[in-house]
Formats: structure tokens, sequence, C-alpha cells
């Protein structure tokens, strides 16, 4: 597969000379492999609701950080160096890896600009492995596999999309794979589904609309069929997961689905979340007319809509293959709705 698109192309300094031990990626002078060297320095795109969950969970490894984004994060995750920079833009963004051994792609464009907006992003810090020689791994999310039916989602199912959004990240997939059947880069890809947790408000469909309303009282607002089995992963167990991948030399080159709570169904997982409040936690299910019907006026909603399919039906992740590699791994639902219901309390709380 030829790459269409991929920012700059290679240096001069990383074309290998003849003879060469040194695996193709490497900037001339490193010959150590950088999951595995001493000398490193992991730096993570995106400071967002993921980004900044994996800086601190890296930090915590003893890791040297970075995080990148365009704003100072409010809370810049414990532990890791900040730098701002446009990450459309191949230059800045390159520059802003300088150093790395490995690369998170942890970026996000507005949820209904997608394909506008969203491939420039990847495509910078594409730019920004292929000059540093760093490993790229990139979080995505379960868009570009489209309806499966009643089929678990496992790593070796195709790119069917049917929706906006899923054909962009299908198509920005195929831009990562393509770089690195070039020779260009070396990748890994976590795949996560709707995640909740700590720090998880907007943009989710288990953000405030679920806990903040269940804390204070009000039905959780809900989009589908509640009664269906829905994989949620949870934002710390999304970091371990991507740090596994950047730092275990096995998962360079492979998708990886990265594991969470078991999978129950949504209204399982909002008894839960009415136990531990203690109190009934009604459902307001937004029908899917009403949503098509939101839809024609507003753009948001539309976007909203299309992806409703995964409301519809049985949604799961099957994580098999990452925990027969790595090892079991996930925190407990039980325990996952805790730490965010404490999260939220601290918030509601603050003056
Ligand atoms: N939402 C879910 O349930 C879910 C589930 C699984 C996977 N995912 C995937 O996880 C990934 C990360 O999502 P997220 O929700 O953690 O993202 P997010 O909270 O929306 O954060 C996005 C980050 O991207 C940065 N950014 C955007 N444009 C930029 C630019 N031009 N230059 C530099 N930084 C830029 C933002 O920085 P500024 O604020 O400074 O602009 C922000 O730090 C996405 O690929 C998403 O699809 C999401």
């Amino acid at each position: 597969m030829n790459a269409p698109t991929a920012g700059a192309g290679r240096p001069d300094d990383m074309a290998p000379p003849p003879g060469s031990r040194r695996p193709p990626g490497l900037p001339l002078g490193q010959r150590e492999d950088p999951v595995t060297g001493a000398d490193r320095l992991h730096v993570v795109f995106g400071t967002g609701q993921v980004g900044s969950a994996l800086a601190a969970h890296l930090a915590d490894l003893g890791i040297p950080v970075r995080t990148v984004s365009m704003h100072r994060p409010s809370t810049p995750p414990g532990g890791a160096d900040w730098r701002a920079a446009d990450v459309t833009d191949p230059e800045a963004a390159a520059d802003a890896a300088k150093g790395a051994t490995v690369i998170y792609q942890c970026l996000n464009a507005p949820y209904n600009q997608w394909p506008e907006r969203f491939p420039p992003l990847q495509r910078g810090v594409l730019a920004a492995a292929e000059r540093t020689g760093a490993l790229l791994v990139s979080l995505e999310n379960l868009y570009g596999y489209g309806p499966t039916g009643d089929r678990p989602m496992t790593e070796d199912l195709p790119l069917a999309a049917t929706t906006v959004k899923g054909r962009t990240r299908a198509a920005m997939t195929a831009e990562l794979l393509a770089a690195a059947d070039a020779g260009r880069v070396r990748i890994a890809i976590g795949r996560a589904s709707d995640f909740f947790g700590p720090g998880v408000t907007q943009g989710s469909t288990l953000g405030e609309r679920v806990f903040g309303n269940a804390l204070a009282g009000r039905r959780a607002d809900f989009i589908g069929n509640p009664d269906l089995p829905h994989t949620y992963s949870y934002v710390p167990d999304i970091a371990a997961g991507l740090a596994t991948l950047g730092t275990d030399a096995r998962a360079a080159g492979q998708v990886w689905h990265l594991p969470g709570p078991p999978t129950v169904t949504t209204r399982a997982l909002l008894d839960l979340v009415a136990d531990q409040v203690g109190h009934r936690v009604g459902v307001r299910a937004v029908p899917k007319l009403a949503l098509r019907a939101l839809g024609l006026a507003s753009p948001m909603m539309r976007s909203l809509a299309e992806m409703s399919y995964q409301f519809d039906q049985p949604f799961v992740l099957d994580t098999s293959k990452y925990q027969s590699v790595f090892g079991p791994a996930g925190t407990p639902l039980a325990a996952a709705v805790a730490a965010t219901l404490s999260w939220y309390r601290t918030q509601t709380s603050k003056p």
C-alpha cells in the first residue's frame, strides 16, 4: 500500500547508511530500539481527557514526559513538561517532539468537523514521528468498524464504516498503516470504546449527563436502547494500555483493543451508579426519530444521530488479543464507577 499523504518526507539524515544495522525510522546515531533504550522521552500529543491521564501515568512510571497542545492545560499533568504547538503545522509538531523516542497521538477535532479538521492533526503527528524516528502510538475509537450486527469487535474486522465520522477515522487509519507499510514510521494502534472516568465530562455518552445528573438527583440522559450490552472503556485503563503499547516492544506494528471493565448492559451500569449514589437513577432515553429531527437543525445533533447505531445493537469490544499477550488488565466496573463518582463529587463541592 502506498502512503497517500503524511506531511513532510524523510529527511536525509534518517536514510540508513549502507550496511547499517539501525532499524528503519531511527535517526543517525540512535542504534538502540527506542522502546528499550535508556535515553527515552515520551511525547504525548493532546492534553485532553485521555492525553492528560496518559501523561500522568507515564510520569508515575518514571518516564520523562512532554505534553503538547495548543492551549496551556488548566491543570497540567503532574510530572510532565508542556509545550504549545499547532499540530496541523508539521514543522511545529516535529519541533515539539524533538528528542522523542515514543510519541502518542491523543488529539481530537470538533465532533462535527472531523473530515476537515482531524486528518491534518494526525498528519502533523505522523510527520513528527517520521522526523524523530519515534514509535508512534495512536489512540483510536471504534467508529471505523461501522455496524457489526451482533458480532463482537475484534482487531481483524474490516473497517467498513458507513458514517461520515467513521469513514474519516477509517481513512486516517489507512494513512497510518500506509506510512508504516512504506517503512516511514513504526506504529502501534490502540482502540477503545466510549469512555468514562475522572475528568470526563463532555464529549462522552457517560459524562456529565450521566454521572453529573445522577449525583444531582436528575435522570440520566441516554441515546438508544439501555438493555443491550455495551462496552465502556475507563480512561485510566486506556492510559495504562497505551503506556504498554509504548513500552513493550511486542506491540509495534499491530492494532490492539485496550482492555477496560467487563462489558454489561448500559442499564446494569446505571444500576451500579444508582447503588453508589444511594438513590434511583431514572433513564431518559432520547428516541432516534427525535434525534434525527433535531439533526435537521443542528450539525452537532446530526453528528450524534449518525452514530446512534452503536446503541441499537450489542456493542462489544473483544480485548482478548491484548490480554493474551500482555496479561489480564482492566479495572473492575464497581471500582471504576466509584472513582468516577468520587471525582464528580470533588467538582460539585468546588466553590
Ligand atoms: N470520547 C470517547 O468516548 C472516545 C472513546 C475512545 C477513543 N476516543 C478517541 O480518543 C482520542 C482523544 O480524545 P479526547 O476526548 O481525549 O480528546 P479531547 O479531550 O477533546 O482533547 C483533544 C486535545 O487535542 C488538542 N488539539 C486539538 N487541536 C489541536 C491543534 N491544532 N494543535 C495542538 N493540539 C490540538 C487539544 O488541545 P487544545 O485544547 O489546546 O486545543 C486537546 O488537548 C480521539 O481520537 C477520540 O476519538 C474517544
